[in-house]
């Protein structure tokens, strides 16, 4: 039989005490699947007498995380403690220099310092796997690296972020604004301790980074995404894309073209009827274009305790096993610094406005769109009781240039009673 893996993890908040469950309770299955026992040699939080409901008393304690990825008696240095600098990069980066594989849950650290981490993981012959960073409990790294391995990718979309999705979807069951539902997915503990990571999109940004590198033999580009949050989405907004067929969805989407590398992660409408359009509350969605295979669609829990605490032990057996493998998907020293490129892909647009109540209001806005050749396909004044009108609008197909010239356009017109709200609307 062979040696015992050693393990020192890094983090016992919610993923850690999942990782610690799972190996405390599943421990002789999980000896079956890899031939080896899986022990936890000592381990590191920030307060040592917090009550985590199980007793640490058999593993060794490390006050400084650095110190626990320098031990002797440990092989894999486990790192849930989260952030892309301070402790989670000093210690992954101590582990590293002192030969250990890294396995972290940790897409803010990975997003910003990828590169960097992977040139030197693969100059020690270390591993860095990662497969909780990205979706949570759904297994979208292996099943880029390994079960797509024979694909060009094409596209990676996605609903990353289960936050943005719960308020989302619960602003529409509940008919309530904003604010409301912010407040209420804030009192449940559902929000980052920063939220604007979460409504920012910014944590979804950072998966997305990941995956395109991942995609697309790329350097993780984080600067390079267009990157919008959901703040601005109104119930109006919601409504109003239901009454026209469609949901709004943080959503990423990652392509490369003969331009560069395309990353945008912002909200738009889907259709009510597609699997994206159908995916409520924290759920996750990914879904990846290979030219061989065509398309799949990932759908699973995007965070808590069981499905993060899934995906590290995934990466855990991987390495308890031997199966090792650069980074992203290549040598660090072969990733590509991409281009970044906007979009060019013409697509239909949802614009909301509110119009200064006058006569010709409506003309001058439909003339400035035709002016800048962006055709309206369906149109909608709601009833209003103030001075200003509701318009909503749907476009054909149109380039964002072309559109970006008419909503400066608009600005000059008089008849604007405030900003306008423009989503893209997704073919999906
Ligand atoms: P968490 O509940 O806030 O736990 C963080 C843990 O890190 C705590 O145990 C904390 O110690 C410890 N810690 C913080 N600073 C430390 C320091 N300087 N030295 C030693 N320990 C320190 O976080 P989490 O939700 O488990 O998330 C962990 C990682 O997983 C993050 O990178 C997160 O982005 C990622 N992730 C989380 C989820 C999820 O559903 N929660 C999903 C996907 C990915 P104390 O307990 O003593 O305070
Ligand atoms: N805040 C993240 C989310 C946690 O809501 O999806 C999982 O990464």
């Amino acid at each position: 039989m062979s040696q015992p893996l050693r393990l020192g993890i890094a983090g016992l908040g919610t993923v850690g005490m999942g990782v610690l469950h799972i190996l405390r309770q599943h421990g002789d299955m999980l000896k079956q699947r890899t031939g080896r026992d899986i022990v936890i040699s000592a381990v590191s939080a920030r307060s040592r007498n917090k009550d985590r409901g199980v007793s640490l008393a058999g593993y060794g304690w490390e006050d400084d995380p650095v110190a626990l990825a320098q031990r002797d008696d440990v092989d894999i240095f486990v790192e849930l403690m989260g952030g892309s600098e301070g402790p989670a990069k000093e210690a992954t980066e101590a582990a590293l220099r002192a030969g250990k594989q890294v396995v972290t849950a940790n897409k803010a650290l990975l997003a910003i310092h990828g590169q960097a981490l992977a040139e030197l993981a693969e100059s020690k012959g270390s591993a860095i796997r990662y497969e909780a960073a990205v979706a949570g409990g759904i297994p979208v790294i292996k099943t880029l690296v390994e079960g797509l391995a024979g694909n060009e990718i094409t596209r990676v979309m996605g609903v990353m972020n289960g936050s943005c999705n719960y308020i989302l979807t619960r602003m529409e069951d509940a008919g309530k604004s904003y604010q409301d539902i912010f407040a209420e997915a804030e009192g449940l503990g559902y929000l980052e301790a920063d939220p604007q990571l979460d409504v920012g999109g910014i944590d979804a940004a950072h998966k997305l980074a990941i995956l395109s590198a991942l995609s697309f033999g790329t350097r993780v580009d984080f600067d390079g995404i267009q990157l919008e949050g959901i703040e601005q989405i109104t119930i109006e907004d919601i409504r109003a894309a239901a009454d026209m067929g469609f949901k709004i969805k943080l959503l990423g989407v990652a392509q490369k073209t003969g331009r560069g590398l395309e990353q945008r992660m912002q909200p738009c409408l889907v259709p009510e009827t597609s699997p994206l359009g159908q995916l409520d509350g924290g759920t996750n969605m990914v879904v990846l274009e290979g030219h061989a295979v065509g398309q799949i669609v990932l759908r699973g829990p995007g965070a808590g305790e069981g499905p993060t605490a899934s995906a590290v032990m995934a990466d855990i057996c991987d390495l308890a096993r031997g199966w090792t493998g650069p980074v992203f998907n290549q040598p660090a020293d072969t990733l590509e610094t991409p281009t970044p490129a906007l979009s060019q892909r013409p697509a239909p647009y949802y614009l909301r406005m509110a119009l200064v109540d006058k006569p010709g209001a409506m003309a001058k806005i439909a003339a400035v769109l035709g002016e800048a050749g962006v055709s309206i396909n369906r149109m909608r004044q709601y009833e209003h009781s103030d001075v200003s009108a509701p318009v909503l609008i749907v476009t054909h197909k149109t380039n964002r240039s072309d559109l970006d010239r008419a909503l400066a356009a608009m600005d000059g017109t008089g008849v604007m009673a405030g900003p306008v709200v423009a989503l893209r609307i997704e073919e999906v």
